[in-house]
């Protein structure tokens, strides 16, 4: 099992994923408040959430898509990405990710 910890506001929230599942899957699996407002599509933005600057590299890097959403959020950073579009990964272990909704 793969740890991740999603930060929202105040709470942290640990919980133990499975390689293959998306972070918007993790999150919803186990009660994380985290918004999939079109369902994981990748066109709504409402997932966007900031990963941890140490893991960044680790992840694979956003598609076309991806990348032209995140764009137009009014928060975006180098390390917002669309918690329906990452795919975890062994490497991911210990990851904190900040839910941004
Ligand atoms: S749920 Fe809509 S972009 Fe991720």
């Amino acid at each position: 099992m793969i740890n991740i910890i999603f930060k929202y506001n105040n709470e942290e929230f640990k919980v133990k994923a499975n390689e293959g599942e998306t972070l918007l899957e993790c999150a919803l699996k186990n009660n994380v408040p985290l918004i999939g407002g079109c369902g994981g599509a990748g066109i709504c933005g409402s997932c966007n959430v900031d990963i941890d600057e140490k893991y960044i590299g680790k992840i694979k890097e956003p598609d076309a898509n991806e990348q032209d959403v995140i764009e137009y959020l009014p928060m975006y950073k180098p390390t917002t990405r669309l918690a329906c579009q990452v795919i975890i990964t062994k490497e991911m272990d210990g990851i904190t990710v900040n839910i941004n909704n």
